[in-house]
């Protein structure tokens, strides 16, 4: 696991969307791992930038975003499908047939879980998975539980889930109580992982899980066992790193 530091959210968009880039760039049709929240809102900016410079292109570009509230369709306004189009997919060249997201609007929860898998198959995996992490340690919606989930699977969201993303909400009732997530062993199998992650509220998670116990009470801490993780986080977010085990931190301004 290399964790890069960042001073700030900018700098660990600029440098996230560097590593994205340089995987299109020797791929042009690279199957990109998506994700949705504020993490990775400044590295999609980035990314736009790079398209509009002329400096990247997007039209061989496969995708397949980890996960969609279910019960939502993709014109709501809260979906994922929603805001990868409005922060990503209408900036770019990216062809919308090539793009992949759970359907939320399925109910069939064990049909809709079979269909993404297969999606993800037959595009013969992720080549490089962008993630966020979650306070309790989630990444796409594998929340903390007895065991790592390995398919896409339908989940129960937290209260901890709900109540940090109500602020993308009217009100906490209207958060949807349940997700379609790509499993743990899904992501463990992409190609190249890359995780982002700012301010100070994630400082403790992301201290357990780059030195924690690997357990399924901190889904992340599963990324320690995969070859190729990137981490690039800003100083906040690095804060009880930096304080515990600096010498896991590349560039690392001396003081
Ligand atoms: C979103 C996702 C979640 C978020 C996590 C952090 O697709 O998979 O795991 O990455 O909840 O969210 P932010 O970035 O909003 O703190």
């Amino acid at each position: 696991m290399k964790i890069l530091f960042a001073k700030d959210y900018d700098e660990m968009s600029r440098k996230a969307a560097n590593i994205i880039a340089s995987q299109i760039t020797m791929k042009h049709n690279s199957v990109l791992g998506l994700a949705t929240g504020s993490s990775p809102i400044g590295t999609y900016k980035e990314l736009i930038k790079k398209y509009e410079q002329g400096d990247l292109c997007f039209d061989g570009c496969y995708t397949a975003n980890l996960d969609e509230y279910r019960g939502l369709t993709k014109d709501n306004d809260q979906s994922y499908a929603y805001f990868m189009y409005n922060n990503l997919f209408k900036y770019v060249n990216i062809n919308m047939d090539k793009t992949n997201i759970p359907d939320g609007s399925n109910p069939d929860a064990e049909a809709e879980c079979k269909r993404y898998d297969k999606v993800v198959e037959d595009l013969g995996g992720v080549d490089i998975q962008l993630l966020g992490i979650g306070h309790d340690g989630h990444i796409g919606f594998n929340e903390p539980d007895d065991s790592f989930p390995v398919g896409t699977h339908c989940v129960k969201l937290t209260d901890m889930t709900i109540e940090a993303n109500k602020r993308f909400f009217a009100r906490k009732e209207d958060v949807p109580t349940e997700a379609y997530t790509m499993g743990i062993g899904t992501i463990m199998k992409a190609k190249k992982i890359l995780m982002v992650a700012s301010g100070k509220d994630k400082a403790e998670i992301l201290y357990k899980t780059a030195c924690g116990e690997v357990k399924p009470d901190v889904p992340a801490s599963i990324l320690r066992l995969h070859a190729d993780v990137t981490i690039v986080a800003d100083e906040a977010a690095l804060s009880m790193i930096i304080e515990k085990a600096p010498e896991l931190v590349i560039g690392l301004p001396k003081k």
